[in-house]
């Protein structure tokens, strides 16, 4: 048997026909959009996530677009946001008609650089052709940011910050989640991430009633919500008044009924996860760059990722031994055409361009055996004793 790089069947069998039953309820129910599922997920998930307000949502990049339009960022404003990610990070700013401004990563946690995030956003106001408005940083492969020191930027220069929490949603620092520090915190369900569901869906945590019921508005086409209506009268069933320009980004019901289940044993896994990034350390800490973890911080390793010169090299002969890898990722993002005409940090982005080109990640998920892992450190190993 192959070995997985991440094993979404081994959960599927953990979790059991009471999963398989809660499909089948919101099958037989009808209820498709906005059942009864999704209140109680976003009251499960806000629990979760330390925070007052979650709004479920179509997707982890549109859970990035719904407060940057909340906050009517548009044309001839600046987002600032690590280029060392996703693309989904970026490309949220270019749909709302904004500009993102990459900033490097510290180069010990792939995470966004608090020094290089002041030097961009001084650089933007001296250069005054964009407002600086926003900041989005993320939780790169699980671990969180540097929020202590993010925030004090952010606030220093009178932007809102967001975590982009879709490969991070559950870790913490100090105990506590991003949207302590954070006015959003944004996760993804793709199936893939460490809190996945079985499509695509995405989530926005907020700790304003104000922003929630704003959010609530624009995830179904600007329709009016509860303090638009308040204290005035109709002719017309408000529900139909749409009074600013949303869009269609519900989740299914069927998505919210697999989330609650998979919330169940969310805790229980994360700590899986860190069971199995110990023994990574213990196997392979001397050998190759495993990944450091901000003081603090606990991450949930959405990815386990270690650096070598010769990626390519380790690939093959992983390959040989039947271990998967995988390359998050190759090409920054301020480096791909259709991203390069945005502006960078001063100085550019060294540390990104140099990790880019050495990073690859191992098979993680909490479900990997002792005996997996142990052919994966052997496999690793005996490259790197044979390629010094
Ligand atoms: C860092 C980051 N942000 C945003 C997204 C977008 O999430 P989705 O694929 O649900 O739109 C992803 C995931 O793919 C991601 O890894």
């Amino acid at each position: 048997m192959p070995i997985p790089f991440i094993d979404l069947q081994a959960q599927r069998t953990r979790l059991g026909q009471p999963l398989e039953d809660a499909i089948l309820k919101v099958v037989r129910s009808g209820a498709y959009i906005m059942g009864p599922e999704i209140g109680e997920f976003e009251k499960q998930l806000a629990a979760f996530g330390q925070a007052p307000f979650a709004l479920s949502c179509g997707s982890g990049t549109e859970a990035l677009v719904l407060p940057l339009m909340a906050w009517g960022i548009g044309p001839g404003d600046a987002v600032f946001c690590p280029s060392f990610t996703f693309a989904a990070t970026a490309e949220a700013m270019p749909l709302v008609g904004a500009s993102p401004v990459f900033v490097d990563i510290e180069p010990d946690t792939y995470n966004l650089d608090p020094q290089s995030l002041d030097a961009a956003i001084a650089q933007v106001k001296r250069d005054g052709k964009l407002t600086p408005r926003a900041v989005i940083a993320v939780d790169l492969f699980g671990q969180p940011a540097d929020y202590p020191a993010i925030a004090e930027v952010a606030r220093r220069h009178g932007l809102k910050l967001i975590a982009d929490s879709a490969q991070g949603f559950g870790c913490t620092l100090d105990g506590r989640h991003p949207i302590h520090w954070a006015d959003v915190a944004t996760t993804s369900f793709f199936p893939a991430k460490p809190l996945g569901c079985y499509g695509d869906g995405g989530a926005v945590l907020s700790k304003d009633e104000r922003l929630h019921d704003l959010l609530v508005s624009l995830r179904v086409h600007g329709q009016a919500v509860k303090s638009d209506i308040d204290g005035k009268t109709f002719e017309h069933d408000p529900k139909y008044l749409n009074v600013r320009i949303g869009m269609n980004s519900r989740m299914d019901t069927i998505q919210a009924a697999v989330l609650l289940q998979k919330l169940t044993i969310f805790a229980d896994e994360i700590e899986a996860r860190n069971r199995v990034a110990d023994r990574y350390v213990q196997g392979l800490g001397d050998l190759v760059r495993t990944p450091r973890v901000i003081d603090g911080g606990v991450s949930v390793w959405a990815q386990y990722t270690i650096e070598t010169p010769n990626r390519d090299g380790l690939a093959a002969a992983l390959r040989e031994q039947g271990v998967p890898s995988a390359v998050y990722y190759p090409i920054p993002i301020h480096k791909q055409g259709v991203y390069s005409v945005y502006p960078t940090a001063p100085g550019g982005l060294p540390v990104t361009e140099a990790k880019a080109s050495q990073v690859i990640s191992l098979p993680m998920h909490p479900y990997l055996t002792a005996d997996d892992q142990d052919q994966v450190i052997a496999a690793v190993g005996a490259f790197v004793k044979t390629n010094r």
